[in-house]
């Protein structure tokens, strides 16, 4: 069995879950990262004795409208998959169904799913998540679900969808006088939204805080007080841990 751990992650927190998964099944695990705008369609086969663990954030209740056409490529047949959906501590909605219905139209086998609380792109929610625990129940999960015939769960979500797929959020990252010019915020934008002075561009923006999250010196930064009042208030309403549910 070979194990492939696809995912978008501009933050990071489904890469961690998702390759804490692929690594308790298999540690020579392969991976597809499509968080860059290049990996956009990349083709990949997989056979019925391959196992692909697809992992995505939540954004606004469904997965993000940029990845979903960085899914195309990828080809099962008859493939056995655990789906991963990460968010931040609010509610995962109808991106797992979602995921579920691409999974099954790309020839998937849909073994588990896993709905994943995760520090939160905005404010200061669950910020130590995934953590040391979270991963080792995500691997356990994974092993049962690798080795289950078929999912008998139902995944909880609405079809049709009841959330609207949105592009992105609505704060677009700032710079201030402290940027060095390192092009790491360039390089690591999931859309190409920084131009060679290293400013964003709102429309293309996703705001998935990427840039602010990844510079070295605090350059990019949502340091408005609009941002700020949002981001105490959000806070406070979400701060109830909420738990990892696992779909066998
Ligand atoms: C534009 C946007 C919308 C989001 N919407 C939700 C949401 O509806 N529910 C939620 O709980 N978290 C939401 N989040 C938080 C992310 O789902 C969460 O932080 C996720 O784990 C990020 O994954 P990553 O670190 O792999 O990029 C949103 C984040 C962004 C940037």
């Amino acid at each position: 069995m070979g194990v492939t751990a696809v995912y978008f992650s501009p933050t990071g927190n489904t890469k961690r879950s998702v390759e804490a998964m692929a690594a308790a099944l298999d540690p020579g695990y392969k991976t597809v990262d499509l968080t860059l705008p290049s990996d956009t369609g990349v083709s990949c086969q997989f056979g019925p004795e391959d196992l692909v663990i697809i992992g995505m954030p939540v954004y606004a209740g469904r997965i993000p409208m940029v990845a979903v056409p960085r899914l195309s490529g990828l080809k099962g047949n008859g493939t056995p998959c655990i789906l991963v959906a990460t968010y931040g501590n609010r509610h995962y909605d109808d991106a797992l169904v979602e995921m579920e219905d691409i999974a099954r139209e790309h020839g998937f086998a849909v073994r588990g799913a896993a709905a994943l609380v995760g520090r939160h792109t905005y404010g200061e929610i669950q910020t130590e998540r995934p953590d040391g625990e979270d991963l080792k129940a995500d691997a356990e999960f994974a092993k049962r679900a690798a080795a289950s015939e078929a999912m008998k769960s139902t995944i909880p979500g609405s079809r049709p969808y009841k959330k609207e797929a949105v592009p992105g959020g609505k704060f677009k990252p700032l710079i201030s006088d402290a940027c060095v010019g390192c092009g790491i915020c360039k390089r690591g934008c999931p859309v190409q939204a920084i131009n060679d002075q290293f400013q964003v561009n709102p429309e293309i923006c996703i705001s998935c805080f990427r840039c602010i999250r990844n510079c070295p010196v605090h350059a990019k930064n949502m340091d408005v007080e609009v941002y700020h009042a949002f981001a105490r208030e959000f806070s406070s309403r979400l701060a109830e841990r909420r738990e990892n549910e696992y779909y066998l």
